[in-house]
């Protein structure tokens, strides 16, 4: 499998209970490398755009107002297929389907307060890193 790069946000819920530490190393063990990391914190114009696919979901307010209430993580993560092995250390989008041992799983609070973002495709990854980060910025 190619080595890829990924997108990944830990979002206000992990900020605020600092979680990053604890988050991390779920990444680093299951090989996901780190190669850029950055704390923001997402204006509601940012946040609207990244999420403008969900414009029109009932929850899509909600969403963003909850992505702007406090510092978020935004982080470039690499590895052998790392878009599907960071989905897969994710976990469901509501943490009550999500797997044992998964991210979500073990942190999320609710199905919008989940803890992470992580990029649904390649195409997509490439997209949101940047959205969020200079070349320069990523660093192997
Ligand atoms: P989505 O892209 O479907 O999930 P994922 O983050 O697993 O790729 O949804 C984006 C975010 O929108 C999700 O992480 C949390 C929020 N959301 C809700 O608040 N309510 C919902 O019913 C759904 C489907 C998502």
């Amino acid at each position: 499998m190619a080595t890829e790069r990924t997108l990944s946000i830990l979002k206000p819920d992990a900020t605020r209970r600092n979680l990053t530490g604890k988050i991390n190393a779920v990444f680093e063990e299951a090989g996901l490398r780190i190669v850029a990391q950055k704390r923001i914190k997402l204006s509601d114009e940012q946040a609207g755009a990244f999420y403008a696919v969900h414009k029109e979901r009932p929850f899509y307010g909600s969403l963003v107002a909850s992505m702007t209430s406090e510092p978020v993580v935004v982080q470039v993560l690499e590895g052998e297929g790392a878009v599907a092995k960071n989905r897969e250390v994710m976990g469901a989008t509501n943490p009550a389907q999500a797997a044992d041992g998964t991210i979500r799983k073990l942190f999320a609070e609710s199905i919008e307060a989940n803890s992470v973002h992580g990029s649904d495709s390649l195409e997509n990854a490439a997209i949101e890193i940047a959205f969020f980060f200079a070349q320069t910025e990523i660093l192997p």
